[in-house]
């Protein structure tokens, strides 16, 4: 009876040293890093992206999304018009810029300006925050873009590798409509 939980037990131990050691990177995966680092079409997504050593820690980690949606739910949110975390931030000093939260530390909150290229981090006190609404301005920079279908598979591929290990090749047809595959 012993025997199923021991098996389960090295499978676990199996599947958490793969994630430690993600198999070595294919050569899509390195031309998606390239482009996630540098790109003639838009803002790279290394200047507000961190992923694998590279980028800064300003917009949300990409591993967490990109372990769990399929490539083509990863195209759609970097094609988002509707953002969750930015928000049009008004404070007492003056004009009102988008904005994500770093932290809030007692009564002082960080926040980093996305008005600004690179984005700046910039702190108030909370009671110089008069309000933070829904931000209907900032887009986000991919997703005017013209990015074409194999970067766009590229800079997917990449993300999956550094969330999971996979190395599967992202096709443009894995990120069409009727896809759905992980
Ligand atoms: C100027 C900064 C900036 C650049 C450049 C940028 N992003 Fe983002 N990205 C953000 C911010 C801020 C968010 C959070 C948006 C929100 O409020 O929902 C985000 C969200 C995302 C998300 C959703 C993450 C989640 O967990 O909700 C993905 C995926 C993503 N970006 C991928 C990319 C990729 C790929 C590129 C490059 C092709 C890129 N981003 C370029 C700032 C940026």
């Amino acid at each position: 009876m012993r025997t199923p939980i021991l098996i389960s037990g090295l499978v676990l131990c199996a599947a958490f040293i793969a994630g430690q050691n993600k198999p070595e990177a294919s050569t899509q995966v390195d031309r998606g890093r390239k482009l996630f680092e540098k790109s003639a079409k838009s803002l790279p997504c290394a200047t507000c992206h961190a992923l694998d050593g590279v980028g800064h820690e300003i917009a949300p980690d990409l591993r967490r999304l990109g372990a769990y949606v399929t490539p083509r739910d990863l195209m759609r949110t970097i094609d988002m018009q509707r953002t969750v975390f930015v928000q049009e931030v008004q404070t007492s000093r003056g004009a009102a810029f988008p904005g994500i939260q770093r932290q809030i530390r007692n009564d002082n909150i960080e926040i980093w300006d996305l008005s600004m290229t690179p984005p700046m981090l910039r702190q108030f006190k909370l009671s110089e925050i008069v309000s933070m609404r829904e931000n209907v301005k900032w887009g986000h920079p991919p997703a005017n873009a013209d990015y074409a279908p194999q970067e766009l598979a590229d800079i997917i591929g990449f993300i999956k590798w550094a969330a999971t290990g996979a190395v599967r090749e992202i096709t443009p047809t894995d990120l069409r409509a009727s896809a759905d595959s992980r």
